[in-house]
């Protein structure tokens, strides 16, 4: 998830001028590609799943995914030197939020993390995540778990035709916020095809109708952040592993989404959510 520059950061409306906005809206072939780019990210988080367990460090799972999208796949670990970054998947850990780098420390029970794939398959990237708890995580943990996933849910069943994207984050911040969970501002969804990150931003929070009108063929994702305590956060010394200010726990589901004619169809569900 791209960090939102200050300058472009508001309390309401859209982060640009729409005008100033590079939206690229895809085409049935293109939407071929980055339907199969999808699945194969979402194999992804369906292949590794097995192998998170206490003891296990995020470099071993980092490295069985890179072989797996390599030499199995045979298509690019999307992450892999993405403006520096250096490992194939993102694992953010207990209270990281997002970005974390896989390193050689072991998971332990109780342990919650994301794990966040993307690869480019035919030059367009499918980006997804998926919390995992490391045997048996504190009632809270599953909680917050659920509240980001219900929350990307609600946000992916406002996408339509007309609909715009303060009606997107408006669904995900009413939600969680119900729950007294808060939301990550300072990271959002993003347009995706041939570039991972592109325009338009998609914020979770904002007002209904306002910003960007959702049009047939564009593609977003949709991540919500969702943080036990206090909605801020900060960045670490290496660059990129962003926690929680405060040390609280916080948890993230992301799919990538396509904005279809009647509604959304969703590009990265698991094997276990596909139909046939
Ligand atoms: N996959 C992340 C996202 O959802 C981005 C990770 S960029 C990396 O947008 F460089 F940290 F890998
Ligand atoms: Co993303
Ligand atoms: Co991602």
């Amino acid at each position: 998830m791209p960090k939102i520059p200050a300058r472009n950061r508001c309390r309401s409306g859209p982060l640009k001028e729409v005008s100033l906005m590079n939206v690229t809206i895809k085409s049935p072939e293109e939407q071929a590609r980055m339907r199969i780019a999808g699945r194969l990210a979402a194999d992804v988080l369906d292949m590794i799943g097995q192998y998170v367990e206490p003891g296990v460090s995020t470099e071993k799972l980092d490295q069985l995914c890179h072989d797996f999208i390599v030499n199995e796949q045979q298509v690019v670990p999307a992450c892999l030197n993405y403006r520096g970054f250096p490992k194939s998947i993102c694992t953010s850990v207990n209270h990281v939020v997002c970005h974390g780098i896989p390193n050689a420390k072991t998971l332990k029970n109780g342990d919650i993390i994301n794990i966040d794939v993307t690869v480019i398959h035919e030059g367009f990237h499918g980006d997804t995540s998926r919390m995992y708890f490391v045997g048996k995580p504190p009632v809270i943990a599953e909680r917050l778990s659920k509240a980001s996933f219900d929350g990307m849910w609600r946000g992916i069943e406002a996408i339509k035709p007309g609909a715009t994207l303060g009606d997107i984050g408006h669904a995900v911040q009413a939600f969680v916020e119900a729950q007294r969970f808060s939301v990550v501002r300072e990271y959002c969804g993003h347009g995706i095809g041939r570039v991972f990150h592109e325009d338009p931003q998609v914020l979770h929070y904002g007002k209904p109708g306002t910003g960007v009108e959702l049009v047939p063929g564009m593609a977003i994702t949709v991540e919500p952040m969702v943080n036990a305590g206090r909605r801020h956060v900060k960045l670490l010394s290496d660059g990129w592993t962003v926690v929680t200010k405060d040390h609280s726990l916080s948890a993230q589901w992301e799919h990538t989404v396509l904005i279809t004619e009647t509604g959304f169809e969703v590009l990265t569900l698991g094997s276990a959510d596909r139909d046939a």
